[in-house]
């Protein structure tokens, strides 16, 4: 039950999602990572004891019930045992070693994970939680991001784990990448820390697992990990200034003349609001929206005329531009690669 329980989860998280090719689902059952292998063998052997006990119980309750059941004219009172220091013993102290067992099985894997301490060549990030999308600084590279965190493969020549620290910007989150690492959660006035070293390269799919207001079901997010060498390849493009393309000028001009100034950075513009999605590299990234809608220019243009069409109650309001503005707008946006 417990399985059909989170492969039901599972499949809802995905159904969230835009229908975006073979992305796995993102079930702790197939972890692809260090801190997931530790956790999904801790779970097994949870499932596996349980198990044991469930079928201890039903089966004697089972038994019980066929082998001591009234027989056809026999009414006779069955004969009444009152107390037996020996069950009584039984039912204390087995249920005590196993919960033992249990709990010291937990700490080990807990203090494993906890106790982890950065390499030389780990990667630095930092996530802050926002109602509702995911801020992602690499301080140490000069990188922002949002919703889509980018890390490397970790090979057993090259050691490349990725070390988080967790923040959040307004209310309770909770950082969760099934197939990556544990769930942290993220809380205002507090540094968390986590850590995940994918031994696969790939997208791996993960949400908000705490209930963080009206769109927590959309603040989706997915990570990216690559294969040796393409993070460095990544964080070049990243570090690289925005494209200057003449052509969107009077896009540009629509940009930093509206409000969208005062809540996202671009760079090489007025714009260093930090309210929102940094927008320097916005074509880089597969979704708008925290995995609301994928990053198309029909999408985009619908986003900007109205965000509440993909995610209502969204903190972006509606700029009410006209036609004219929202292609101009669109136009530039599309050229922040
Ligand atoms: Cu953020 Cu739920």
């Amino acid at each position: 039950m417990v399985v059909a329980a989170l492969t039901f989860l599972a499949e809802r998280a995905g159904a969230e999602r835009p229908p975006d090719g073979e992305l796995p689902v993102p079930s702790m059952f197939s972890p692809v990572s260090v801190p997931a292998d530790m956790i999904r063998e801790l779970s097994l052997l949870v499932i596996g004891v349980a198990a044991g006990i469930f079928l201890a119980v039903a089966g004697v309750l089972v038994w019980c019930i066929l082998r001591y059941r009234a027989k056809p004219g026999d009414d006779r009172e069955p004969p009444q045992v009152y107390g037996s220091n020996q069950i009584e013993l039984a039912w204390t102290i087995v249920p005590v070693l196993i919960v033992l067992v249990l709990f010291l099985a937990t700490a080990r894997t807990i203090n494993d994970i906890e106790a982890s301490e950065p390499p030389p060549g780990a990667v630095k990030v930092t996530i802050v939680g926002h109602q509702w999308w995911w801020e992602i600084r690499y301080p140490e590279l000069g990188v922002v991001t949002a919703n889509e965190l980018h890390i490397p493969v970790s090979t057993d020549d090259a050691r490349r784990p990725t070390y988080l620290t967790l923040e959040s910007a307004d209310v309770i989150h909770s950082f969760w990448v099934p197939q990556l690492a544990g769930k942290t959660d993220v809380i205002p006035n507090r540094s968390n820390r986590m850590w995940m070293e994918p031994r696969e390269s790939g997208i791996f799919v993960g949400q908000c697992a705490e209930y963080c207001g009206t769109q927590h079901a959309k603040m989706l997010l997915r990570v990216i990990v690559h294969e040796p060498g393409g993070f460095e390849r990544w964080v070049e493009a990243q570090r690289a200034p925005a494209v200057e393309d003449a052509s969107v000028a009077a896009g540009r001009t629509v940009f930093q003349q509206t409000a969208c100034i005062n809540c996202h950075t671009l760079g090489g513009t007025v714009a260093d609001g930090t309210f929102g999605p940094d927008l320097t590299h916005l074509m880089s990234r597969a979704t708008i929206g925290a995995g609301a809608a994928t990053n198309t220019r029909e999408n985009l243009r619908a986003w900007l005329e109205n965000p509440d069409h993909f995610k209502p109650g969204v903190r972006m309001p509606a700029m009410k531009l006209g036609d004219e503005q929202l292609d101009q707008l669109t136009a530039y946006l599309l050229t922040l690669k």
